[in-house]
């Protein structure tokens, strides 16, 4: 009898959970002799390089989620916004002899595991027929992976993203496979909110199986000579890009294979480390069927209010806001921030079917934030709940400590599920439990994000591991853009004690599980690192601005 694939999840969470005294496996050191290198390139498919957007020339932020900007035609320029806005380059960084790229989207120890296919009838610019495309952020360019099959000129586009494990686990071992999903749920978030930009929008289609896409981006006939970096479907976006919604693309669409397929993928390492507990909870994802009954966000009564969370800088040009992104390396221990910011910034990572990016993902939001409440104006330091689907509050009341006050604080907005659990000094219990990071403790605040586990897993099977994942991401990318809009700096942290996080909490069992975390504040910069320009171009851009 095969086993149950939601018992391997399972097993692959508690085996790789960090505890105080015992870190999940991992080598322990970095092997530089293997170390991958960071960009996915096809030797011998033909280039195409995109035309670069200024920042400038983007709606402002107002319409980032909302929606509301000017639609505008699916052609070469377009698609070189889409991605130049969401997974891109966005500076060079050096010290002494080293030199690294950041990018658009942030990734686990800026490794970033994540590649994204884009498959497309013609596009004016690009190409007159239909083709899966590679995007290499290095060049800002597509690589002509593969010609595909006419019937599918008349489809709408979409987006394949993929993983390579290998690239994540180099460095953190077995845990690896939680931070590529983290990775993929910011990468969603970055495509939405670009995509919103354009006017168009973007839905997740969770009932297309990985094997399904692993065919269709040609990722099984790649590994060949490099096993050890495999690379792995997470999911495919289908991009709406008309005035009215196309109908959803069939989930068979990998009968539609590509004609030919061009280039051979690079190899990205000389050596690799084998990682058994990745390929096998990769293996019971894929395996697991996606029965899904419950498709569609529910309308939580935090969701209708539209004047909820105006940003606080709603002229500034989205562009601007979401290259400038970064992750703070310290916070400086002292800054305050307003309790209106805090509030609309939680008010942004409400789930709502209108806004941008909950509306790309299909399934009832499953992720509730618990916050650390630092250094914020006229609200008590403490830890805190949002709740993000009212559907849970019952639960989570009976699953958390019982002597918890949930009290909503004063003139909290309608439709804001925010609570006050216990009045405390947060700094060293967040630092402690962040893998005692002290930019956890030096924010203004920090999220442990908890998501409804065990009752997912029971329903739905692995498949919805993932996607608890993905929502964590897509929160994280939320934060990150928010924090800039407010002129503070965040960062994700996937380092984390998970079980004394469940004890502050006092969660016994696996009912919810904290799985990504997060700090918020005023960073402080590390002068000795030196700022480059993303690209060639930008340099021959700035000289003529001068
Ligand atoms: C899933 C995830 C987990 C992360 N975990 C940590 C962490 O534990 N500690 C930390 O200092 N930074 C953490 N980061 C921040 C990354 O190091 C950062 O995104 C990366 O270096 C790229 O820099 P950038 O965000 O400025 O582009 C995390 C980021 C992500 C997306």
């Amino acid at each position: 009898m095969t086993e149950d694939t939601a018992e391997v999840v399972r097993r692959y969470h508690e085996a790789t959970k960090h505890q105080p005294d015992r870190y999940a496996p991992s080598l322990g050191y970095l092997d530089w002799a293997t170390q991958p290198f960071p960009f996915r390139r096809f030797e011998g498919a033909e280039l195409h390089r995109l035309p670069f957007p200024r920042d400038e020339e983007t709606p402002a932020i107002g319409c980032l989620y909302a929606g509301g900007c000017d639609l505008v035609p699916l052609e070469i320029s377009s698609i070189a916004r889409l991605f130049y806005f969401s997974l891109s380059i966005s500076a060079w960084k050096q010290h002494r002899g080293s030199k690294w790229a950041l990018r658009v989207n942030p990734s686990s120890g800026n490794l970033h595991p994540t590649e994204a296919y884009l498959l497309a009838g013609a596009v004016p610019g690009l190409s007159d027929a239909p083709a899966l495309f590679h995007y290499a952020p290095d060049l800002h360019a597509l690589e002509r992976r593969a010609d595909l099959e006419p019937t599918l000129q008349d489809d709408p586009p979409l987006i394949i993203l993929t993983s390579i494990p290998w690239r994540e686990a180099w460095k953190y071992g077995a845990r690896a496979y939680r931070y590529c999903q983290h990775d993929a749920g910011h990468a969603l978030a970055a495509l939405r909110l670009s995509a919103a930009l354009l006017g168009w929008s973007v839905r997740l289609l969770p009932e297309v199986s990985r094997r399904r896409l692993a065919a269709l981006a040609g990722l099984d006939r790649q590994d060949g000579g490099h096993a050890g970096e495999v690379e792995v479907a997470d999911m495919v976006l289908q991009l709406e890009t008309r005035s009215s919604a196309s109908p959803t693309v069939s989930p068979d669409l990998c009968t539609k294979r590509a004609v030919t397929f061009h280039g051979s993928a690079n190899r990205l390492s000389r050596n690799h480390h084998p990682w058994p507990v990745i390929d096998e909870v990769e293996m019971a994802v894929t395996g697991a069927e996606i029965s899904d009954p419950e498709k569609g966000l529910s309308r939580g009564k935090g969701v209708e209010n539209p004047d909820f969370g105006a940003s606080s800088m709603p002229r500034m040009a989205a562009g601007t806001l979401i290259r400038q992104r970064r992750s703070a390396v310290a916070m400086d221990g002292r800054t305050h921030m307003t309790r209106e910011t805090l509030l609309a910034m939680l008010a942004r990572t409400l789930p709502s079917w209108a806004r941008s990016p909950w509306d790309a993902l299909s399934w009832h939001p499953r992720v509730h934030l618990a916050l650390f409440i630092h250094r914020v104006d006229d609200l008590p330091p403490g830890i805190y709940l949002l709740v993000r689907n009212p559907g849970d509050e019952a639960l989570l009341r009976t699953a958390m400590r019982q002597d918890f006050a949930w009290r909503q604080p004063d003139a909290t907005p309608d439709g804001l599920d925010l609570y006050l659990l216990a009045e405390t000094d947060t700094r060293d219990l967040a630092q402690t439990v962040s893998c005692h990071q002290e930019i956890a403790a030096d924010g203004t605040f920090g999220v442990g994000m908890l998501a409804r586990f065990e009752p997912e897993l029971k329903s739905h099977g692995a498949a919805c591991y993932p996607q608890l994942f993905w929502e964590t991401g897509a929160i994280g990318q939320v934060l990150y853009l928010e924090a800039e809009a407010a002129g503070l700096r965040a960062t994700g942290i996937g380092c984390f004690f998970d079980d004394p996080m469940h004890e502050i909490l006092g969660l016994r069992d696996r009912t919810f599980q904290s799985l990504y975390h997060f700090t918020v504040g005023k960073p402080v910069e590390d002068t000795r690192i030196t700022t480059l320009p993303a690209y060639a171009e930008d340099k021959i851009r700035d000289k003529a601005v001068d």
